[in-house]
């Protein structure tokens, strides 16, 4: 029987790691003395063999059987054309080392291959680092290749994302519906919307003028007094502070945009979660994110200590309601600059979207209604 070796072995086992992230001493995940479960079915000893299929990425708990995450979310507003919509949401891949990466894009395509989607939407961060543009490139031709939507493929970029990778994807992926600060009819004469808002290396998001293209109306370049504060580019910075009843920390409300309110339904892809007060301002329906990697290490009970946004800890992964705004926020696949997730299995969530009554209840605050 495997036991829980000592902390110093599990430290040294960290610390091996991060000095040397690609030497073979973690892939012999057999030497760490660790009794693992597998997370999806509570109880079960996952076995060393279990632990070498882990795509030479280190994952514990190891198990990747619930990758595929089914997520059924309702909605007043959704066309009766788009009633049971499958969406299949692939989130921050970060591509990098080219074994590991060819491994993880056949483990993702296989499992996706032979599953009835409508459409797949992609939400940023392929890439890890520049010159890894090639890795990124083999998985969409791999997923074109392979996997059939029927409403076909939509993106927007991550903040790993570069130039040279938006300029390959569009020269070399024409069937690939890159979505720039841009909203578009997912079926024609459909009042299904799919609009993107872009990452911030590749190009600035622009809510305003994703505004201007869902409404037709002028695009305003100065927001109201009171608005949600932008940076000069990239994700917005959020105004956080105590809610006076719980004295938790929470996001601040943003101003309301009633010019924003139509009848379409609109998906929104934009890889960093902190659009969703600009999001619930623009009236959108349903926002799919990721960037937070859930945490990527995390304690258990999926306390994240780390998810690289203004937000709170308690939003870094989970269905996010906003006024009258979903967003689905991924734990993601891959990983970034540590080569490991702790209690943060990778996921790629698969939605059926069907006509009822939005989850949860109206208020001006961030909820997390169902944090995974
Ligand atoms: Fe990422």
């Amino acid at each position: 029987m495997r036991t829980i070796g000592s902390l110093s072995t599990w430290r040294s086992a960290i610390q091996a790691n991060i000095q040397q992230p690609d030497t073979p001493r973690l892939r012999k995940r057999s030497e760490i003395q660790l009794e693992c479960v597998d997370y999806h079915a509570p109880g079960r000893r996952a076995c060393p063999e279990a632990m070498a299929r882990d795509n030479g990425h280190f994952q514990w708990p190891s198990s990747d059987t619930g990758m595929l995450d089914p997520i059924a979310l309702s909605f007043p507003r959704l066309p009766g054309s788009c009633q049971g919509l499958r969406v299949a949401h692939l989130s921050d891949l970060h591509l990098h080392h080219p074994r590991r990466a060819r491994r993880m894009i056949n483990l993702i395509i296989d499992r996706l291959a032979p599953t009835k989607l409508d459409l797949v939407a992609l939400t940023g961060d392929y890439m890890d680092k520049p010159g890894d543009e090639p890795l990124a490139l083999e998985f969409f031709e791999a997923l074109e290749r392979r996997v059939r939507p029927r409403l076909g493929f939509h993106a927007v970029l991550g903040n790993h994302d570069s130039p040279e990778l938006r300029r390959r994807l569009i020269a070399q992926c024409p069937w690939l519906n890159i979505l720039d600060n841009q909203a578009k009819p997912l079926i024609e004469g459909s009042s299904m919307i799919i609009a993107g808002l872009d990452g911030d290396i590749t190009r600035e998001a622009d809510p305003m003028a994703l505004m201007a293209s869902m409404t037709g109306l002028p695009s305003h370049t100065e927001r109201e007094p009171g608005a949600t504060p932008r940076r000069e580019s990239g994700p917005p910075s959020l105004s956080t502070g105590p809610d006076p009843q719980s004295g938790r920390e929470q996001i601040m409300p943003t101003a309301q945009r009633p010019d924003a309110r139509r009848h379409s339904f609109i998906l929104l892809l934009a890889h960093h979660p902190t659009w969703l007060p600009i999001a619930a301002d623009l009236d959108i329906d349903l926002m799919l994110s990721g960037h937070t990697h859930g945490g990527q290490i995390r304690f258990p009970g999926k306390r994240a200590i780390y998810n690289s946004t203004d937000f709170p800890l308690r939003f870094s992964a989970g269905l996010l309601r906003h006024q009258n705004t979903l967003a689905v926020v991924t734990r993601g696949i891959g990983e970034t600059a540590l080569p490991m997730r702790i209690f943060c299995p990778r996921q790629v969530p698969m939605l059926t979207c069907n006509h009822g009554p939005l989850p949860g209840q109206f208020t001006h605050q961030v909820v997390n209604l169902q944090p995974w």
